[in-house]
């Protein structure tokens, strides 16, 4: 008997402006595989009903993305470390009848930088994390789990920073925009998870030029591809890495899990997400 079509979604709301389907509609093409990835918009009340429909076989697996990641946490059977710690899934399949969690974004962050900037947790110093949502919480787990021993959560609201340090252990700290300058002079890496940049917004309230000479600046915004960030460390001669690699890379483990080919992320692949990109911006 021929074997089904393997089916694997992205379900958020709204849902439309997903650019996973490309990334994976990309991948499908090249390795020649019999799947499909479809984009299906879930409002919240809806998820638990969803969850039910793919433990029961509609789909292999899909990705989560905002506003479920949360929900999604509660509503499958297992959940793996990194899903557990994060507090979030957005990476989804079902095995013996069970649905299992994982959250990717940490690895696609890290995975990214290593890309980038292969070094850049060789000698893991100190690290600046501008924000403390959910986007915070994948990178946190990331440096974490590379060594980073000396981690300054800078937020808006201190009391989110605050709860963020302490959850996730000794080497966090938290402390506001007013002290960021500060904590700059000995980091070896500046990571905004703010929404900052997404808008055009100039004035991410930090003096770059505290920075030592060999810092890396990373945003996790890719739209711009270039945030102001990121233009203004370039210009100060810093090394920097954009965020659309942590988007690539975030979507291999599912890829992978669904369809059965690990897949590359490659320059042909970044060059088809920027031109989407860059077309929606014209
Ligand atoms: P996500 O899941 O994408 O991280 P989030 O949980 O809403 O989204 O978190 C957004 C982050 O961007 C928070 O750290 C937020 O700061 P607050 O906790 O103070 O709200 C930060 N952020 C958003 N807009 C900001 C702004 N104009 N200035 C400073 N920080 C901002």
């Amino acid at each position: 008997m021929a074997e089904m079509t393997r089916k694997a979604f992205v379900c958020g709301h709204p849902i439309a402006h997903s650019r996973s389907p490309k990334i994976h509609g990309h991948w499908l093409a090249y390795y020649g595989l019999d799947g499909c990835y479809e984009a299906i918009d879930v409002a919240p009340a809806d998820f638990a009903d969803f969850a039910a429909s793919v433990r029961a076989g509609r789909y292999v697996g899909g990705n989560i993305t905002i506003p479920n990641k949360e929900i999604a946490s509660q509503a499958v059977d297992r959940l793996d470390a990194a899903a557990k710690e994060i507090g979030a899934v957005n990476t989804l399949w079902v095995q013996d009848g069970l649905l299992q969690g994982s959250n990717t974004d940490a690895y696609g962050f890290a995975a990214n930088l290593d890309d980038h900037a292969p070094d850049w947790s060789a000698v893991p110093g100190a690290a600046v994390v501008l924000g403390a949502g959910g986007a915070a919480r994948a990178v946190l787990f990331a440096l974490k789990h590379r060594g980073f021993s000396d981690i300054r959560i800078v937020n808006r609201t201190p009391a989110r920073a605050q709860a963020l340090a302490a959850e996730f252990g000794p080497a966090f700290s938290a402390h506001d925009f007013g002290a960021a300058n500060a904590l700059l002079d000995d980091a070896a890496l500046l990571v905004n998870t703010t929404s900052l940049g997404m808008h055009g917004e100039t004035d991410i309230a930090v003096d770059l030029g505290r920075l030592p000479v060999g810092a890396l600046v990373a945003d996790i915004v890719y739209v711009p591809l270039e945030t102001p960030l990121l233009a203004a460390a370039r210009q100060r001669g810093l090394k920097t890495v954009d965020g659309l690699g942590m988007l690539l890379h975030q979507a291999v483990p599912g890829f992978e899990i669904w369809f059965g080919v690990r897949p590359e992320v490659t320059p042909e692949l970044r060059g088809l997400i920027v031109a989407d990109i860059l077309a929606k911006a014209a």
